[in-house]
Parts: C-alpha cells; sequence; structure tokens
C-alpha cells in the first residue's frame, strides 16, 4: 500500500502549455498560500535559462536536476502549491511530494492555448521538446496514460474560460 501524503502540497502535472504555472499562481492566491516552479527553481539552480541547459548539456542532465528538485520538494517543502515541467512524472518520487492535480487537454487544445497567448512566439521556442510538433504529439501520446494513473485528481482545462475559473472548481472539490 502507498504510503498517504501529509505534506499538504499540490502537484501540478500535465503537458507543456498545460496552464499549470497559471493554475498555481492563481490557487496560491485563492488558498492564501505559497507558489513554486519546478522549471524555475532549475533555472535558478544553474544561473542559465531551460533552453540553454537543453542545448548545452542535453536533456538526460535537465532530467538528473529535474531529480535532485524533486527529493528537496519532499524533504523541505509543505503547504504549497507546486507547478511542474511536462516531464517532471519521470521522477522516482512524485507520490511523496504531494496531491497530484493533472491538467489534461488534447493536443490541439494545447495548440490553440499556446498559439492564442499574446507571448505565443516566445511561449513556443522556449520549449524544447515544443520545435517538432510530429515529435512533440508523439510525446503527448506517450505521456497521456503516466499522467492519467499517476492523478489524484484531473480536469478537463479546455472546459474552463482560463485559470481562474480552474482555480475556483479545484478548491470547489478539496
Ligand atoms: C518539458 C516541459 C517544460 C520544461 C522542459 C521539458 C517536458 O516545462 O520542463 O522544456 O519534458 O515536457 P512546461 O511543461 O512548463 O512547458
Amino acid at each position: 500500500m502507498s504510503k498517504a501524503v501529509s505534506s499538504g502540497n499540490l502537484l501540478l502535472i500535465g503537458f507543456m502549455g498545460a496552464g499549470k504555472s497559471t493554475l498555481a499562481k492563481e490557487l496560491a492566491k485563492e488558498l492564501k498560500s505559497v507558489c513554486l516552479d519546478t522549471d524555475k527553481i532549475i533555472e535558478n539552480m544553474e544561473s542559465r535559462k531551460i533552453k540553454k541547459i537543453f542545448e548545452n548539456e542535453g536533456e538526460e542532465y535537465f532530467r538528473e536536476l529535474e531529480q535532485k528538485v524533486a527529493f528537496w520538494l519532499e524533504k523541505n517543502v509543505k503547504n504549497s502549491i507546486i507547478s511542474t515541467g511536462g516531464g517532471f512524472i519521470a521522477v522516482k518520487n512524485l507520490k511523496k511530494i504531494g496531491k497530484i492535480i493533472y491538467l489534461k487537454s488534447t493536443f490541439e487544445g494545447i495548440i490553440k492555448r499556446i498559439s492564442e497567448h499574446p507571448k505565443a512566439k516566445a511561449k513556443f521556442a522556449k520549449r524544447p521538446l515544443l520545435q517538432d510538433k510530429k515529435k512533440a504529439k508523439e510525446l503527448f501520446k506517450k505521456r497521456g496514460d503516466i499522467y492519467e494513473k499517476l492523478a489524484d485528481i484531473t480536469i478537463n482545462i479546455e472546459k474552463y474560460k482560463n485559470e481562474k475559473e480552474m482555480a475556483k472548481e479545484l478548491i470547489k472539490l478539496f
């Protein structure tokens, strides 16, 4: 039997561009809590952007950093909202960090969401694994079941106008 999580953390998972960071900020505001972002923690640790880490050291090195952050979160962070990078689900101790909320969408929904953002170009450019749409779609298919299985709560983001609405709905569920 898996150990019940008592950290009080909420962990947001889902594909690139699903709105995890924005939703984390909304939830933190509504719940009068604080939010953390695993990608931001890594960028701060390394003093450079994720794009540069991928370019210089490659994906494997980035995944090692994600694991380091995951162990740190498990040991040190409580009662926080944590947004994660789309591939963070591969860390060994994910379930021990907090209650997992999956932001579910279709691939087309994700692309539409990013494309409609005022800074769409930058949003695509900063994500190394979103450069080749065909490969990104394959990754999306591969990860769908994994997200689903890990989730304690799944929210279908395409049903909501924005992250504020999603946050309100989630809070009703807690
Ligand atoms: C990744 C998602 C990115 C970032 C990195 C790798 C992935 O975060 O961690 O580019 O493997 O899906 P977002 O989900 O915030 O785009």
